[in-house]
C-alpha cells in the first residue's frame, strides 16, 4: 500500500542528517554539559557552536536563546515568565482568539490566578484586528502574544505592524513562531520581538527541544527551578543531542525548499476546489507555503480521514473530538466558519519531501472519498 504523510503541521520526519548529527551525542559524546571534564566541554561546546547557529538565523544574539523541551514549555515560560515578573506593573495580557492551546491554556490558567486576559478577534482570513488590539492595550498591559503563523488555517500575520503597535505602546511583544520558523524569515529585531518561541519537530528535527528567544534585558520568573542552567532561566540538564539536532534542522532549510513547497501547495489546492462544495479556508495569498485547509461541505472530516487512512495517506480534521461530543475548532469559529463547513474540515499539510505523485494519489483518492460519502449520506 502506497503511504503518503501530509500531517507536517503536527510533526515531521527527522530528516536524516539530523539523525547522523545527533547520533555520537547518544553513544560517544554523552557529556553533561555542565561538567569540567573533557566529555563536557565537548559538549559544553556542541552546544554553543547550536546556540550560535540557530541565534544567527533569527537575527538574535547568543546569549538571547533559552533551550526548552519544546514549543509549549517555551510559550508557558514566555507568558507566565512575564506575567509574575511584572505583576507589580501590571495583570493584563493581549492574545488572539486562535493561538495554539498552548498559549490559550496558559492564559486560562493565568485567568484562574486572577490576571486579565484580552482575546482579540480575527477576521474572515484569519488576520488579527489591529485597531482592536491597539484599543485593548491599557496600562495595565504587560504583554501582547500573538502567534506568527496559524497552525490550522496557515495565515501570516504581519508582525512588523503588531511589533510597532508594541513598541509604541510599551509592552513586550511575544510571537508563538513554531509554525513559521524555515517557512516565513523570522527576524527578531524588524518584528520588534521581546520573546519568540520554536519548536525543532516542526522543520524536520528531533521532537522534545524548543528555543525561547528572550531579549537581553527582558527578565522572566522562572518556571522551573533547579540548576543554573541556560543563563539560570530554566534548569535541567541540557538536552544536547535534541540541541545539536535543531541546529542542523534549521540549517538545511533551503529557499529552495519552500519555492518547491509553495508550487506543489498551490497545486494541491487548485486541485481540490475543483471538488465541488468545497473551499479554502485562511488566506490565499499570506499563507504557510506547505498548508491547504479545505472546507467539503456536507461531510465528515472525521470519516474523510479515516477513509483516507484506510488508502495510507496521513492528514488532519481541524476539529477536535472529544469524548462526549463533537466540538468545532476554536480557530475555524474564530475565522466565522459555520459548524457544517468546520465540521468538513481538513488540514493536508506538506514537507520538502512531499512530491507530486502523492499529490496525484491525494487529489484522486479525495475525489473518489468525498463523492462516495456524500452518496451514502446526502
Ligand atoms: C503553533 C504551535 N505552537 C506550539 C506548539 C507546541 O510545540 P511542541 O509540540 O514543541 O510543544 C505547536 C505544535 O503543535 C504549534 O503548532
Amino acid at each position: 500500500m502506497k503511504k503518503v504523510y501530509l500531517d507536517n503541521a503536527a510533526t515531521t520526519k527527522t530528516a536524516p542528517e539530523v539523525v547522523e548529527d545527533m547520533k555520537p551525542y547518544f553513544l560517544e559524546k554523552y557529556g553533561n554539559a555542565s561538567c569540567l571534564h573533557k566529555w563536557g566541554q565537548e559538549a559544553r561546546d556542541a552546544v554553543e557552536t547550536s546556540r550560535e547557529l540557530i541565534a544567527n538565523k533569527i537575527n538574535a544574539l547568543s546569549e538571547e536563546i533559552i533551550f526548552t523541551s519544546g514549543g509549549s514549555e517555551a510559550n508557558n515560560l514566555a507568558i507566565k515568565g512575564v506575567a509574575y515578573q511584572l505583576k507589580e506593573k501590571g495583570n493584563h495580557i493581549v492574545v488572539s482568539e486562535f493561538e495554539h492551546p498552548a498559549v490559550l491554556n496558559t492564559c486560562r490558567a493565568l485567568e484562574k490566578k486572577g490576571f486579565e486576559i484580552t482575546y482579540v478577534a480575527v477576521d474572515k482570513q484569519g488576520f488579527v484586528n489591529l485597531e482592536q488590539l491597539k484599543n485593548s492595550i491599557t496600562n495595565k498591559t504587560v504583554l501582547v502574544s500573538i502567534m506568527h503563523a496559524n497552525n490550522e488555517i496557515g495565515t501570516i500575520q504581519n508582525l512588523e505592524e503588531i511589533g510597532k503597535i508594541c513598541n509604541e505602546n510599551d509592552v513586550l511583544f511575544h510571537s508563538d513562531c513554531v509554525q513559521s520558523l524555515g517557512k516565513v524569515g523570522v527576524d527578531v529585531k524588524k518584528f520588534n520581538l521581546s520573546l519568540a518561541t520554536f519548536s525543532a519537530h516542526k522543520i524536520h528535527g528531533p521532537k522534545g527541544i524548543g528555543v525561547l528567544y528572550v531579549k537581553k534585558g527582558v527578565k522572566l520568573c522562572k518556571q522551573i527551578d533547579g540548576g543554573p542552567q541556560e543563563f539560570n532561566q530554566r534548569a535541567g540538564t541540557e538536552n544536547v543531542s535534541g540541541i545539536i539536532g535543531f541546529a542542523r534542522a534549521i540549517d538545511i532549510i533551503t529557499e529552495e525548499d519552500v519555492r518547491i513547497m509553495r508550487k506543489m501547495r498551490d497545486y494541491l489546492v487548485e486541485e481540490l476546489l475543483k471538488i465541488d462544495g468545497t473551499s479554502l479556508n485562511g488566506s490565499k495569498e499570506n499563507r504557510l507555503c506547505n498548508n491547504v485547509s479545505v472546507a467539503f461541505q456536507n461531510v465528515e472530516g472525521e470519516s474523510i480521514l479515516l477513509s483516507l487512512d484506510d488508502k495510507g495517506i496521513a492528514v488532519s480534521t481541524s476539529s477536535a473530538c472529544t469524548s462526549s461530543k463533537l466540538e468545532s475548532s476554536h480557530v475555524l469559529k474564530a475565522i466565522g466558519l459555520k459548524p457544517e463547513d468546520s465540521h468538513g474540515t481538513i488540514r493536508f499539510t506538506l514537507s520538502k519531501y512531499t512530491t507530486k505523485e502523492e499529490l496525484d494519489y491525494v487529489i484522486e483518492s479525495v475525489g473518489e472519498i468525498v463523492k462516495n460519502l456524500r452518496r451514502i449520506s446526502p
